[in-house]
């Protein structure tokens, strides 16, 4: 990758503000499902009330612990007369059925589990059968399948051998082979409830009244909804864990919970947005993307939580059914009083928002844009995991810590993939000793026409690295954020 503009860094300006709030104004003004959406993502909520949302609960209790991970059981059962090459229903599973399985979910629109699922005409280029469309993104460096091209060598070249081959069936032996793969698959499933967690629901409804939980409506195409909850749990408590108790799977993409600034008038609420919103001083607590995994602190740790106020909990629906489709996910929030694990961990947004200022990051090229964080806090800092967030553009992070002996040492380095954000948890964790310093990098490729700046929209650019870190706040030094974040380090 070619990186024309490197190791800038962050910095200001007022006028740069200004024509951020232009660029806002003159974003597109539907998406792809159709549905109205309003340019600063606020203007929709509708009636207001004074109610708690959120009915505490423990997760796990009854028929519906088990449910919380997307990645168990959907690889379904051969049939007798549809078998697929051994290796090549091998590599399928590994790398494809958790999205594309019988009940294909996240908006992935088909089946890959049966040899005559390949032979079907592909849903968006009915032209090309899903074997050669199959081929295509697998190869394809812009959007890959698997989505951030997390496939192995070994198991791409299975593949691709087999799909330059022309798809050939299974024989009987590949039959009696695959039965066996799916009696050996694993059953997935969560933990149940720890001693002395609360747990409270944030669930998808559609009326506009705290505590409705009368299924949301999802249109067809895609969107995102912003649903607003006045703080359920009472002051003084921290998270231990994230989840979500999945409805209608086939049509969630993701979902990312913030606190919100915004009036808790707003609680009951909810509103179409454009992209991934982020502002009104909001900070990221947690999230979740098809694929991915719930967000659970180690046991020596909890998450700082607000006290009061109003959450925005986003999601990003997906409907490729054909038809509008009910939800009714409520995420999950376990909850333990502050104080009753060691550690207590807040996020910091790492990274930077100055892409080249107002002009952006130049059209038809490939630049990079960093932002460093010195730990200034005197003591320690751990860093547990890493979010990185870029939009359509972004293709890589990496994180590199300057260490006080004058090494540098690479800590994170991964493809990034607008339609799978991926929370990756540190194995060993980082630490930063006092003095030494953190630079995050996202990689971009501006295939557009125009130059991207720093925005909110999705037709424009972020470059986050999120960490979660202890001691909680220690990592921030507050820099002014163009979006109104409090909890920046750059
Ligand atoms: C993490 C979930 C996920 C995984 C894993 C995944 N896909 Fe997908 N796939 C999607 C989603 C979502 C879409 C629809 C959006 C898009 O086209 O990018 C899709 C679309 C596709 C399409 C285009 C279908 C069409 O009609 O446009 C093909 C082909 C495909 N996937 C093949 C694969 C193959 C082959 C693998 C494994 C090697 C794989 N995918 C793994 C989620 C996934």
């Amino acid at each position: 990758m070619s990186k024309v503009v490197a190791g800038l860094h962050a910095h200001h300006s007022v006028l740069w503000g200004l024509v951020l709030a232009l660029g806002l104004a003159g974003c597109n003004n539907t998406n792809a499902g159709g549905r109205p959406t309003n340019v600063d993502g606020y203007g929709s909520a509708g009636a207001a009330g004074a109610a708690g949302a959120g009915a505490a609960g423990t997760l796990g209790g009854g028929g519906q612990a088990g449910t919380v991970s997307p990645t168990a059981g959907t690889s379904g059962q051969p049939s007798s007369s549809d078998p697929l090459p051994c290796a090549v229903a091998q590599a399928l599973i590994t790398n494809c059925q958790k999205c594309h399985g019988t009940t294909p979910i996240g908006g992935a629109p088909m089946s890959l589990v049966h040899y005559s699922d390949f032979t079907r005409p592909a849903h968006t280029v009915p032209n090309l059968t899903v074997a050669q469309l199959a081929q295509m993104r697998l190869n394809d460096k812009v959007r890959p399948m698997p989505p951030g091209g997390t496939i192995s060598a070994a198991d791409l070249s299975t593949l691709n051998n087999w799909l330059a081959a022309g798809a050939p069936a299974g024989t009987a032996a590949d039959l009696n082979c695959m039965q066996q793969m799916m009696m050996a698959q694993p059953d997935g499933g969560v933990p149940g409830p720890q001693p002395g967690e609360t747990c409270y629901e944030l669930q998808n409804h559609d009326l506009m009244t705290p505590g409705d939980k009368t299924p949301y409506v999802v249109s067809t195409g895609e969107h995102y909804e912003q649903f607003y909850f006045k703080v359920p749990w009472p002051a003084g408590s921290s998270a231990t864990r994230f989840g979500a108790k999945f409805d209608n799977l086939a049509v969630l993409h993701h979902w990312l919970l913030f606190t919100s600034s915004k009036s808790v008038s707003l609680d009951g609420t909810h509103e179409t947005v454009i992209g991934t919103q982020l502002g009104d001083s909001s900070q990221l607590l947690a999230g979740w993307a098809v694929g991915g995994d719930d967000v659970t602190m180690p046991s020596d740790m909890e998450l700082e939580l607000p006290d009061s106020g109003l959450l925005n909990l986003q999601w990003h629906f997906f409907n490729s059914t054909g038809a509008p489709a009910n939800d009714a996910t409520p995420i999950v929030v376990c909850t333990v009083p502050k104080g009753t694990r060691p550690h207590l961990v807040s996020m910091t947004w790492l990274g930077t928002e100055n892409f080249n200022g107002p002009f952006g990051m130049p059209a038809h090229t490939k630049s990079s844009y960093s932002g460093t964080c010195p730990n200034d806090s005197g003591a320690p800092i751990t860093i547990w995991s890493f979010w990185p967030h870029m939009h359509n553009l972004g293709r890589h992070m990496s994180s590199v810590v300057h260490r006080n002996n004058g090494m540098a040492e690479t800590v994170f380095s991964k493809d990034f993939d607008f339609n799978h954000q991926v929370h990756y948890v540190n194995s060993p964790m980082v630490v930063l000793a006092p003095g030494e310093t953190i630079t995050s990098t996202c990689d971009f490729d501006n295939t557009t026409d125009k130059g991207v700046p720093f925005g909110p929209s999705t037709t424009q650019e972020m470059c986050y690295q999120f960490a979660y870190s202890y001691p909680a706040k220690a990592l921030d030094n507050g820099v002014a954020s163009l979006i109104g974040a409090t909890n920046t380090c750059w």
